[in-house]
């Protein structure tokens, strides 16, 4: 089912059709002409995201984060004059429905920018859609290099796996005094495939040894062969650049053989859900990711209080950080750009410098990345404990 879900109504994440939304945008007050995404007064912002499948939580979060800079925006009152309105479609987490949503947002709702996705995977599906569409998109917090690569119109708000991957080989090497490594990549994931080899490089740069590498395909449940055989390389620890649900099972099967070691990644094992698929098995692993609600500034602390109001009482973790970033650095980019055509918009964007953002000050850089700290947290008492900052 194709769903959109509307925000700027102020109806949360209130599910109504396509048909419903149109009927409700030609009720709404006379379009301001005929600019495209400025139907019925609003500027039209799309977004696509993993509302459901297998890394929904990444979707949720960053919607929720998403949803909240908006509201905030149009209760202070909007953008230019006008109210922002936020269009998400749901890519189910599955390969090829990015392409598919962003293509509807752009040619049937006439969006002025695309925010999404988490996954880089799937921001690299949307990307040449965007940018050959001349529609600036900003991904909260894809952090494979290629994403921006893709073309001028490309953005992101986070940092990039070259620095993931050397903070955790860093962590490995100093922290965990672990000499001996084991790799295993999810091959189906451009995401997994570039954190590993970054964090490989840097490792073996800082002395260690990489004594098996082994690999998955996104969506398997059974990891106990390549398990086996790291077992029996004997490694100080495992390093496991993956996403939450593989994560999980990898941890559980990972016990059962009786590799004791700790397991640790990126961002991606980042979930609340990690701690229902894995249970008590994810405990003493480590990861990297954007942003602790347990630190920050003045800013981030607000947020996190307002997130808790919004989404009843629910912690923002890293991803609806890096979403409610996302929003906001949008918005401020088209108020200095005083209009919302796309090369405008872009260029705009790109002169974004020492924004303060809830994940950190934002500067984009000639590569249309931020570069920004990471914290490192670890799996502790059923929940992701603050460790370290490491500044880029
Ligand atoms: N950085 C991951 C990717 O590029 C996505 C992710 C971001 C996952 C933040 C969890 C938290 O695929």
């Amino acid at each position: 089912m194709k769903t959109i879900f509307q925000n700027w109504l102020g109806h949360g994440t209130a599910l109504v059709s396509a048909v419903t939304v149109s009927l409700l945008l030609a009720g709404c007050n006379k379009p301001a002409g005929d600019q495209p995404g400025a139907a019925g007064g609003n500027i039209k912002i799309g977004e696509f995201a993993s509302l459901t499948g297998k890394e929904a939580t990444f979707g949720i979060s960053s919607h929720e984060g998403t949803v909240l800079a908006i509201e905030e925006i149009n209760a202070a009152g909007g953008v230019l004059g006008k109210k922002l309105e936020l269009l998400t479609e749901d890519n189910q987490s599955k390969a090829g429905e990015s392409s598919t949503v962003v293509n509807k947002l752009i040619s049937r709702e006439n969006v002025v920018a695309m925010l999404g996705e988490v996954a880089s995977s799937r921001s690299l599906e949307a990307a040449p859609i965007c940018q050959a569409n001349k529609i600036p998109m900003i991904s909260p917090s894809s952090t494979n290099p290629k994403v921006t690569e893709t073309g001028d119109y490309i953005f992101r708000v986070c940092f990039i796996d070259p620095f993931q991957g050397t903070v955790m080989a860093n962590f490995a090497t100093k922290t965990l005094k672990a000499k001996r490594v084991a790799v295993l990549t999810d091959v189906k994931s451009d995401y997994s495939k570039g954190l590993a080899k970054f964090f490989k490089e840097r490792f073996l740069a800082n002395g260690g040894e990489i004594v098996a590498e082994l690999d998955f395909n996104g969506g398997d449940k059974d990891f106990k062969g390549q398990l086996t055989a790291i077992k029996g390389a004997n490694p100080d620890g495992v390093f496991v650049p993956g996403y939450y649900t593989e994560c999980g099972l990898i941890s559980i099967q990972a016990k059962q053989l009786g590799l004791t070691v700790p397991l640790f990644g990126g961002d991606g094992w980042e979930s609340e859900k990690l701690f229902e698929i894995g249970g008590k098995a994810v405990e003493g692993n480590y990861l990297s990711t954007h942003y602790s609600p347990e630190v920050g500034s003045e800013l981030s602390k607000k947020f996190v209080e307002n997130y808790k109001k919004r989404w009843n009482g629910k912690t923002p973790d890293a991803l609806a950080a890096c979403g409610y970033d996302s929003a906001l650095v949008l918005a401020d980019a088209i108020k200095r750009a005083g209009a919302i055509d796309g090369p405008k918009l872009r260029d705009a964007i790109a002169a974004t410098k020492s924004f303060p953002a809830v994940t950190g000050t934002i500067t984009i850089n000639d590569k249309r990345d931020a570069t920004k700290s990471a914290v490192i947290l670890k799996i502790a008492n059923g929940k992701y404990e603050y460790l370290e900052t490491v500044e880029p």
